[in-house]
């Protein structure tokens, strides 16, 4: 090889001055900072651990149902990237429900995608992905339409194909450039050929156990419809407590929850993952994302290999700073509170559903 040295030289030149050509010509947009970070803008989506919000939509106080303190415009503000919600067919309109719309009802996705719209439109350079639980298998269509009346169609990612490993997903700079920075993932009757930006999730994600109750959150495949070796994965990283027989989320472990380490924490389970697969976590689901004072988003730039610098803090624990429901609870989140009203809760809400089975009470 050595006698083509000389050559190699001009040809290599020749050959970087036609790509830049080619580049300047068709390059319209280049982002710097992707998702907050120069680094991340050259690496591909499946390369990337983002902070999720479990059942974004499940904001409140005083209720069993809710996963969240605060909206979701500040969960981004915050730095969630990934906005898992669970959708119902309430009467021919979709509806953001919790186990059922009649227990919990968290408002229309029409709503929701056009506070999505707001929020990607006033930040440009960020690459934000939905994950819709499809509870009723809701068509396709349906959803199209809604993200259409929402303006979030135009930008939503469709990718090459129905589904991607990790590594064939484009870079955090290309969706960015493109402007399809929207990744939206649907868990069930995902129709490449229909809509081909509702992404179908198993194909694409595998997830590990959900509504777990003890702090080992080990890190087995749970479900998948994939090939677990490529595809990217999802933690279920929220804690559950047994109430009247029920799952229900845990803020008064959300601290040791959403730690950076120590027992139970998220931190401990990235590290257990990444061990066990050779590769972080994609995706990290979490509750009350504020508790631990944006330990989670520490984890997520651990993960990455990037500094956690935010430039503002993250939103008060229990969401006590909100003024906005005009709600009287002025403390962090009280467990008393919680249970109290459970039983009329409850039983008010079974009499109205009439026919909901226990058994059926998943909250995921
Ligand atoms: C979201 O909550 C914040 C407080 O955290 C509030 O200022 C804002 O008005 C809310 N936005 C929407 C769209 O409800
Ligand atoms: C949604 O509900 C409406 C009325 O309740 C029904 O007509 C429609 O078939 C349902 N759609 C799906 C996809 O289940
Ligand atoms: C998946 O997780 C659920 C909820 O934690 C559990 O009930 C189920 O047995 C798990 N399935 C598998 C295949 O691990
Ligand atoms: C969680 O930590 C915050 C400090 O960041 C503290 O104010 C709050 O009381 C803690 N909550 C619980 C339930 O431990
Ligand atoms: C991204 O790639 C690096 C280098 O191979 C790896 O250490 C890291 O775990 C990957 N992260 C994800 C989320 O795939
Ligand atoms: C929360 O974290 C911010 C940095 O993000 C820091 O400035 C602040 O002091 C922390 N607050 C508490 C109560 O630990």
């Amino acid at each position: 090889m050595r006698f083509l040295q000389p050559l190699a030289t001009p040809v290599v030149l020749s050959l970087l001055s036609s790509l830049a050509g080619t580049y300047a010509f068709s390059a319209t947009r280049r982002a710097t900072v992707c998702n907050g970070h120069a680094e991340l803008c050259d690496r591909s989506f499946g390369n990337v651990t983002f902070v999720g919000a479990h059942d974004s939509y499940a904001v409140g106080t005083n209720s069993l149902f809710v996963n969240q303190d605060y909206n979701i415009t500040q969960q981004l503000n915050d730095g969630v990237r990934m906005l898992q919600s669970q959708a119902h067919n309430q009467s021919g309109v979709i509806e953001l429900c919790h186990t059922s719309c009649t227990l919990q009802d968290g408002g229309s996705l029409k709503d929701y995608l056009t506070e999505v719209k707001t929020w990607m439109d006033a930040n440009p350079n960020d690459v934000v992905s939905l994950l819709i639980v499809n509870s009723d298998n809701v068509a396709p269509s349906e959803y199209d339409t809604v993200f259409k009346a929402a303006g979030l169609d135009t930008l939503a990612y469709a990718p090459t194909s129905a589904s991607l490993t990790a590594s064939g997903w484009p870079t955090l700079g290309s969706l960015i450039d493109s402007g399809k920075r929207l990744v939206v993932f649907l868990s069930t009757t995902a129709d490449f050929n229909a809509v081909p930006y509702l992404i179908d999730e198993f194909t694409n994600i595998w997830e590990t156990a959900y509504d777990v109750t003890d702090t080992t959150f080990d890190c087995n495949v749970n479900r998948t419809n994939g090939d677990t070796s490529t595809q990217m994965y999802l933690i279920n990283h929220f804690l559950d407590k047994i109430v009247a027989g029920f799952p229900a989320p845990d803020p008064d472990k959300a601290n040791t929850t959403n730690a950076v380490s120590g027992v139970g924490s998220l931190g401990q389970q990235v590290q257990t993952c990444a061990t066990q697969h050779d590769r972080n976590p994609n995706f990290m689901l979490v509750d009350f994302y504020e508790y631990g004072n944006g330990s989670v988003f520490q984890v997520a730039a651990t993960a990455n290999g990037v500094t956690y610098s935010p430039a503002t803090p993250v939103a008060t624990p229990g969401g006590s700073s909100s003024s906005s429901s005009g709600s009287s609870v002025t403390s962090t989140r009280n467990e008393a509170v919680d249970l109290r009203i459970f039983p009329a809760h409850l039983v008010g809400s079974l009499a109205v559903a009439g026919g909901v089975m226990l058994g059926a009470l998943s909250l995921f």
